[in-house]
């Protein structure tokens, strides 16, 4: 056992939340996850009040974590949290809404959850006096690319859709929260596309209703929860027209969050320290439906659609600069994810809800 104290973790029942926890837990963290139940399921009967995928996370580990069931727009709730566990050296934060598509139909939801859900957890990280952060951001706060791969120095802003204001938002509040108090370590982690499930498949990405995101919508197309794929856009400036993305396997995501932490964790890191975590590689659309219906063995019915309003053609990562600061890359491949997302979602048809 480590002994960093304990690491909070907002949104830790989600999709990159809890398979960070597996590896927090592995490398011997004490872990302490929050989250409000908007994107994650738990047993309806009361048996317990942990999230399934926090659950299955302790079988999968041997480990034990903390769960408390918290929403970011309560303070009361947030402070309790801190004042029953006095040792939080850091706070990793995920909870937020993530949906392109959705930011433009929630606009409201989003500014909420996302910017004033931060504000209130700085503000009582703030008061207790916990003053190291890892923040899950997007490559979206880059907006439409000036040039790619895309770098930590590409501007920032002029984002194509509410989900990526928020995101931007939320880091210049940080930027300007660190610069105002220097006793600050935050650090900001830039994801490009997380896909792919944790090799056992017992936990993965479970999206409440319709996916929004691209993976999990070709899954339930594999399994025939869905009839077909819509391909929002063959005019793209693309190999073959239809959306270019950096994918990139959850697992990966998540060892790129222990190396972030273990690197805050480390003395004098007070100020920002900004990271992408891609894989560097792109795939389009049509390039992932063949690599998933390959993985699955599978034919995934698709027909071409229009744009989808934030789109952009492009997006992928140059990961230089947290290879050379954090000593982490990529290691796992569009193949992998797609077996394991499809070895996720063969277990788990429904999702963690069996009557979904
Ligand atoms: C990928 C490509 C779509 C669905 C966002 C966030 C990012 C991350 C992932 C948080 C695009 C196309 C999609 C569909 C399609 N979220 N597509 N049909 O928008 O690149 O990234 O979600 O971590 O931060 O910015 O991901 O999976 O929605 O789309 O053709 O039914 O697939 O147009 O080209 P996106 P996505």
């Amino acid at each position: 056992m480590t002994d960093e104290g304990v690491i909070l973790v907002t949104g830790g029942a989600g999709y990159v939340g809890s398979h960070c926890c597996i590896d927090l837990l592995n490398s011997g963290f004490k872990v302490v996850a929050i989250d409000n139940f908007f994107n994650a399921y738990k047993d309806p009967t009361g048996a317990t009040n942990y999230p399934e995928s926090l659950i299955r996370v302790q079988k999968l580990t041997g480990k034990s974590l903390e769960f408390h069931e918290v929403d970011l727009m309560n303070m009361d709730e947030l402070r309790s949290v801190f004042k029953k566990y006095p040792k939080i050296t850091c706070v990793i934060h995920f909870a937020a809404l993530k949906a392109v598509g959705e930011s433009f139909q929630k606009v409201l939801a989003y500014y909420s959850n996302n910017i004033h859900g931060a504000c209130n957890l700085l503000s009582v990280m703030e008061e207790f006096k916990v003053f190291k952060l890892v923040f899950s951001s997007s490559a979206t706060v880059y907006g439409v690319p000036e040039y790619l791969p895309l770098d930590e120095k590409h501007k920032t802003g002029n984002c194509t859709n509410p989900y990526g204001t928020t995101k931007d938002t939320v880091e210049r509040m940080m930027i300007d929260l660190a610069n105002s108090n220097s006793n600050w370590s935050i650090t900001l982690l830039r994801y490009f596309n997380p896909a792919g499930a944790h090799p056992s498949g017992d936990i993965g990405e479970d999206p409440l209703g319709i996916p929004n995101n691209l993976m999990p919508y070709i899954a339930q197309v594999a399994i025939g929860r869905r009839e077909k794929i819509s391909v929002y856009g063959d005019d793209y400036k693309t190999p073959d027209g239809t959306g270019y993305r950096d994918y990139i396997h959850v697992m990966d995501l998540a060892a790129g969050h222990v190396k972030a932490l273990q690197h805050i964790l480390a003395p004098n890191r007070e100020g920002v320290h900004i990271f992408n975590l891609g894989s560097g590689k792109g795939a389009t659309v049509l390039e992932v439906i063949a690599a998933f219906s390959k993985a699955s063995g599978k034919e995934i019915p698709y027909e071409i659609a229009g744009r989808r309003k934030g789109d952009v053609d492009s997006l992928y990562a140059s990961c230089d600069k947290a290879e050379k600061e954090l000593d982490w890359k990529c290691g796992l491949t569009l193949e992998d994810m797609c077996r394991d997302m499809w070895n996720w979602q063969t277990k788990n048809p429904r999702g963690f809800n069996p009557n979904a």
